[in-house]
């Protein structure tokens, strides 16, 4: 076999194709800190009547919070972590709607199974209340052909792995494609974990975009 010197005319180059993205962001803590006291506390009195969560369990609230005035400032902060992720994708001005924001609140033990979120463009979480032990959110390769022959590897990379798993922290805001399947692991503090999740669409997806890409008439 010929040694590889012998072979190339310059080193091969590994071209990425196709690569998904994960928008990371950090609210300032002068944003995030009196956001999380608001969503709290709201979150608080929703639950006043119910029973306390029991070990493994995982509470989600209704799908408006987006149009609570609690959560007007975090409201802004995904409009405006969404339109940074239109002008990365280079997608020309559009106008974007919040179309279901929900709370979910997981007792020690709770967690999330892998899923997407359909019928949407981009999906994302914002972290309100995470603690060591608590602190990450699992992405899974949704190219579910890459799973058919799955040799042993030497080192996980990231032309290997089949999961990403993404650190996060209080004030964390996350923004994904919405077909990206994720998943949490169970809650392996002490303390509650709390996130908000939402979904985005376009505005007008049927008068603005939903016609073949061919320009028929
Ligand atoms: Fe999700």
């Amino acid at each position: 076999m010929a040694a590889e010197g012998e072979c190339w005319s310059q080193t091969p180059e590994v071209r990425r194709l196709f690569p998904t993205f994960v928008w990371k962001a950090q609210l300032r803590p002068e944003v995030y800190e009196p956001l999380n006291a608001l969503i709290l506390g709201r979150l608080e009195a929703m639950r006043r009547e119910r029973p306390p969560l029991q070990q493994g369990e995982t509470w989600q609230s209704k799908h408006g919070l987006h149009g609570l005035p609690e959560f007007r400032s975090l409201v802004s902060c995904i409009h405006t972590a969404a339109e940074g992720v239109l002008e990365f994708l280079r997608i020309g001005s559009s106008e974007l709607r919040i179309t279901g924001c929900w709370a979910n609140v997981s007792a020690p033990g709770g967690g999330h199974r892998t899923h997407t979120h359909p019928n949407n463009f981009l999906s994302g979480v914002y972290y309100v209340q995470v603690q060591a032990d608590a602190d990450t959110v699992n992405f899974h390769d949704p190219r579910g052909q890459a799973a058919i022959i799955r040799p042993p590897v030497t080192e996980l990379t990231a032309y290997n792995t089949d999961q990403v798993v993404v650190e996060i922290g209080t004030g964390t805001l996350l923004v994904f494609p919405a077909w990206l399947p994720h998943s949490v692991d169970a809650n392996r503090s002490e303390n509650p974990r709390i996130s908000v999740s939402f979904n985005i669409m376009f505005a007008s997806f049927a008068e603005t975009m939903g016609e073949p890409l061919w320009g028929e008439k």
